[in-house]
């Protein structure tokens, strides 16, 4: 299997993660691919019509995206550890989707700063993506105590997000306001599939 991703990305960060977390990483060739929103990449908008990263290209053609529908083909190749069964298996997708939230209005924000010239920079929007990054880091905190020791898909998700801010806004002190997120966060990094995969330019 090869999979594209980028370094920077916190969606192919949790396809990295689970990869190394089943122990299938040595199956799959990482494809490091370059993706901006204003200039699509061609190669990648042969294997994703959404010409977006990670996306799993199996050894039969097929293509298989989004990071949500990776992860658990992943695992379930793999034998089925990280996503919950029974009624279990509802807190931890929504635990997924919580983070894939603040994600998705982080790398939104990201985009919007750092693609978007300056003078047409729409201060109001970035305002509104923050709220959702600081009311989803509100739940997710609240959520913690019931991590316990698993370090499964919700957890793979968190620690994505708290990455991703340290890495493109460390202006943005979660540490400050969560501090029992922050002692899960400074657990987590000793993980190998977590050091392994930290976000780079
Ligand atoms: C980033 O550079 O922050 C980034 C790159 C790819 C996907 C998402 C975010």
């Amino acid at each position: 299997m090869r999979v594209r991703v980028n370094a920077a990305s916190p969606f192919a960060r949790k396809v990295r993660i689970v990869a190394r977390e089943t122990g299938l990483a040595e199956r799959i060739e990482e494809i490091e691919t370059t993706v901006s929103p204003i200039a699509p990449n061609k190669e990648l908008a042969g294997a994703n019509p959404l010409v977006k990263i990670p996306a799993l290209l199996l050894d039969d053609g097929t293509t298989l995206y989004d990071s949500r529908v990776i992860c658990e083909y992943l695992d379930a190749a793999a034998g089925g550890r990280l996503f919950s069964q029974g009624e279990a298996r509802w807190p931890a997708l929504r635990l997924q989707a919580l983070c894939d939230g603040i994600l998705d209005a982080a790398v939104l924000t990201r985009y919007e700063v750092a693609v978007r010239p300056e003078a047409s920079r729409w201060n109001e929007w970035i305002a509104g993506q923050r709220l959702k990054i600081d009311g989803g880091l509100s739940a997710l905190d609240e959520a913690q105590p019931g991590f316990g020791a698993s370090f499964g898909i919700g957890q793979i998700g968190a620690a994505c997000v708290l990455g991703y801010l340290d890495f493109r806004f460390p202006e943005i002190d979660w540490r400050a306001r969560h501090p029992r997120l922050k002692d899960w966060f400074a657990q987590v990094l000793a993980r190998p599939s977590v050091r392994d995969t930290t976000p780079r330019a």
